[in-house]
C-alpha cells in the first residue's frame, strides 16, 4: 500500500491523544471514522477538536471554510464495524495492555489483509502488542504528543515484527499530518520519554526536597533553558496520574532509579490532585487558569 492509496483513517479511542489525531487527520484532508465506547466520550472530543479549530480561525491560521470542511470529515461510531474496509487504523485506548488485547479481538474481524495497524502508545511495547494481532507485520507505533495540533513531533517505533514497508507508510502518514517523525527502536519510553521522564522525576524530587518552590522550579526551566512550559507545569498539562503510571511502568521495566515516581507524586494521586483536568495538582485552576 503507498500513502495515495490511503483515503480514510480510523481512530480508535478519542481522549485527549485521540482527539487531536482525529483533528490533524480530517485536516490533513482523510476522511476519519472514529470509534469509542460511549457518545459521552464523543461529546468531550467533539468539544476538543472545536475549541482547538476554533483558536486557530481566530489566529486566522485556518478559515471558516477549512474549519467546517475538517469537520465535515469526521463520523463517529460506537460500532468497531464501522472501520470495515478502513486502509489504516490508529488506536489510542486506554494504556493498559488487557485493553489493547480486547481491543484488537474485535478488530480482527474488521481487518483486510492489508490493514495497518498504528498504536500511539507511549509505554507499552510495540513487539508485545504485535503479537496479539492477526498481521503483526503490519503492525507500528505512532507516538504523538500532546497537544496534538501543535506537537510537531511524532516517533515511528517498529516491532521486531514489522515491515520496513509498514514502517515507511507510517513515516509517510506522519509527514501528510504535517508532522516531523523520527524513527526509534521499541524500548521503554522511545526517545522523548526516555529524556523527559527522568526529567520530570527529578524536578518533583527537588520540590520534594524543598530545594525551591514549584513556581521558581518552573521560572528555571523556562527562563533559563528555554522550555515553553517548566516541568511542574507540564505534569499537570499532562496529568499528574499519567505521569505516575508511566514512570512506574518504566521503572518496573528497565528497573532504573530515574524513572522511579517519587513519593511526593504517588501521594498526590491518591489525594486525586492530578493536575490541570482535577482542578488542582502543582498548581490549582480555575476555568482552566492558573
Ligand atoms: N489547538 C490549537 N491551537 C493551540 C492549542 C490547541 N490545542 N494549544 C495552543 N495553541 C496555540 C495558541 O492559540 C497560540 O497561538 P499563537 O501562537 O498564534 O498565539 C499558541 O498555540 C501558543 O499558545 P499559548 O499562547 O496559549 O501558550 P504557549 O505559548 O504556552 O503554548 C503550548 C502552548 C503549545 C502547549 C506550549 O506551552 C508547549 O509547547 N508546551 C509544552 C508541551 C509539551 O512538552 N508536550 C509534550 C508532552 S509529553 C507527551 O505528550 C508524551 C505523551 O506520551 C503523552
Amino acid at each position: 500500500m503507498k500513502i495515495e492509496d490511503i483515503k480514510t483513517i480510523g481512530v480508535v479511542g478519542c481522549g485527549s491523544m485521540g482527539s487531536g489525531i482525529i483533528q490533524v487527520a480530517a485536516q490533513a484532508g482523510y476522511q476519519v471514522r472514529v470509534v469509542d465506547t460511549t457518545d459521552a466520550a464523543w461529546g468531550r472530543a467533539d468539544k476538543t477538536i472545536r475549541t482547538s479549530l476554533d483558536r486557530m480561525l481566530k489566529k486566522e491560521k485556518i478559515t471558516e471554510q477549512e474549519m467546517k470542511d475538517t469537520l465535515d470529515r469526521i463520523s463517529f461510531s460506537t460500532d468497531v464495524n464501522t472501520l470495515t474496509a478502513v486502509q489504516y487504523i490508529i488506536e489510542a485506548v486506554f494504556e493498559d495492555i488487557d485493553v489493547k488485547k480486547e481491543l484488537f479481538t474485535r478488530l480482527e474481524p474488521v481487518c483486510g489483509a492489508d490493514t495497518i495497524i498504528a498504536t500511539n502508545t507511549s509505554s507499552l511495547s510495540i513487539t508485545e502488542m504485535a503479537s496479539l494481532v492477526k498481521n503483526p507485520a503490519n503492525f507500528v507505533g505512532m507516538h504523538f504528543f500532546n497537544p496534538v495540533p501543535m506537537m510537531k513531533l511524532v516517533e515511528v517505533i517498529p516491532a521486531i515484527q514489522t515491515t520496513p514497508e509498514t514502517t515507511a507508510l507510517a513515516l509517510d502518514l506522519a509527514k501528510s499530518f504535517g508532522k516531523t517523525p523520527i524513527t526509534c527502536k521499541d524500548t521503554p519510553g522511545f526517545v522523548l520519554n526516555r529524556l523527559l521522564v527522568p526529567y520530570m522525576m527529578d524536578a518533583i524530587r527537588l520540590l520534594q526536597d524543598g530545594v525551591a518552590s514549584a513556581e521558581d522550579i518552573d521560572t528555571a526551566m523556562k527562563l533559563g533553558a528555554g522550555m515553553p512550559m517548566g516541568p511542574l507545569e507540564l505534569q499537570d498539562f499532562a496529568g499528574v496520574d499519567i505521569g505516575y503510571y508511566v514512570g512506574e511502568i518504566f521503572f518496573n521495566h528497565t528497573k532504573e532509579a530515574r524513572f522511579a515516581p517519587p513519593s511526593l507524586l504517588r501521594n498526590m494521586v491518591k489525594a486525586g490532585f492530578n493536575g490541570r483536568k482535577a482542578g488542582k495538582g502543582f498548581y490549582v485552576y480555575s476555568a482552566d487558569k492558573k
